[in-house]
């Protein structure tokens, strides 16, 4: 079954063809991060027009590289929801009349769902059941995955996401947008050992985060240095890093304790922050699990992950021509495949 993706929730559109027997076949993405960097921050009519301008010529690109034509499909996945509304309504008109130009079925694919399937397409991938961790700029959740729509929420953040916290910390630091991936390469230039940071809710007793404080300490302590110098800034950039990391591996280390599952899958842009991957890494060495990533290009949005979670839903797919999408979608809501 030949299954084309299509993503278009934020401020990236992604197109992607997978194949259930050959696997991923072409994907191809165009981020809107440069001509939102202006505005420090994503201008959603701006997403929804360059969502528009991007989807056809990247759909044209996927057929091209797999050598497919658009008869050859056999089902379109897109985004139906959360996200943006206008954004979400690209890839929703664009899956919808293909499938009604060509007959084919319409699967409407939940964003996060996408997010935590990408492992699997990693190879080695692991198998039901896992815990996963889900970082994205919108959502911090650890989650027990026992199949296809078999998600049980673990723990959740009582304020700000962990991409969130990074961006609104790059932000405060001077560092522009998005800040994820700027704080994160400054922050590996930094001296670890000059500033230490609280660890927000690392002794909780429960899997939840919180990490609107920790900004807010980066806020006052970088006060206290009244002018910032470069080397400064790497500093607490390090110090920022190194309290995300250890909350977010503690945690994981204590949803695996307590689901008694021996694999970790990560997803989400914030999976892509390489001393996160370090941290893991060495706490499944100590800790005796096995820890997934998806391919670092799948961590942030992509068509791929939609195109692979939308043929893990076949069977949920309706007939074109009716669609809707769900800026605002509970994950627990959906159904087990
Ligand atoms: O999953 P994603 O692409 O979009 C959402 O669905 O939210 O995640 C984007 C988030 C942003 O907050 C971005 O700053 C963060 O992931 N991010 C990173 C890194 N790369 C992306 N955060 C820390 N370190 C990184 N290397
Ligand atoms: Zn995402």
């Amino acid at each position: 079954m030949l299954v084309l993706g299509l993503e278009s929730s934020c401020d990236e559109t992604g197109v992607a063809l997978y194949d259930t027997e050959a696997g991923l076949l072409a994907h191809h993405l165009h981020t809107q991060m440069a001509m939102h960097a202006e505005y420090g921050g994503v201008v959603p009519e701006l997403a929804s027009r360059d969502h528009i301008r991007r989807v056809v010529p990247l759909t044209r690109a996927c057929l091209a590289d797999a050598g497919k034509t658009l008869q050859d499909l056999d089902a379109i996945a897109y985004t139906q929801g959360p996200g943006l509304a206008g954004a979400l309504l690209t890839a929703a008109a664009v899956a919808n009349g293909l499938g009604v130009a060509l007959g084919k079925p319409v699967i409407g694919v939940h964003h996060l769902e996408g997010h935590l399937l990408s492992p699997l397409l990693a190879d080695p991938a692991p198998a039901f059941p896992f815990v996963a961790l889900l970082v994205s700029g919108g959502h911090t959740q650890l989650m027990a995955v026992h199949g296809v729509g078999q998600y049980t929420l673990l723990g959740d953040t009582l304020d700000d996401a962990a991409g969130e916290a990074f961006d609104k910390t790059a932000k405060l630091l001077g560092l522009g947008y998005p800040g994820g991936p700027a704080l994160s390469k400054l922050a590996d230039t930094g001296d670890v050992n000059r500033f230490t940071l609280p660890r927000p809710m690392l002794h909780s007793g429960d899997l939840d985060f919180s990490f609107a404080g920790l900004k807010t300490a980066v806020l006052t302590l970088a006060k206290k240095q009244g002018e910032i110098d470069d080397a400064t800034r790497a500093d607490i950039c390090a110090a920022f890093q190194a309290a995300m990391v250890e909350v977010l591996t503690a945690k994981c280390w204590g949803a695996l304790k307590q689901t008694g599952l021996k694999q970790l899958v990560v997803a989400g842009g914030v999976g892509a922050n390489r001393q996160l991957r370090a941290g893991l890494d060495a706490m499944a060495a100590k800790r005796r699990f096995k820890v997934f990533y998806p391919p670092l290009d799948l961590c942030t949005d992509n068509g791929a992950m939609i195109a692979f979670a939308g043929a893990q839903r076949l069977r949920h797919s309706h007939e074109a021509g009716s669609f809707a999408v769900r800026p605002r979608w509970d994950l627990s809501t959906l159904d087990a495949a």
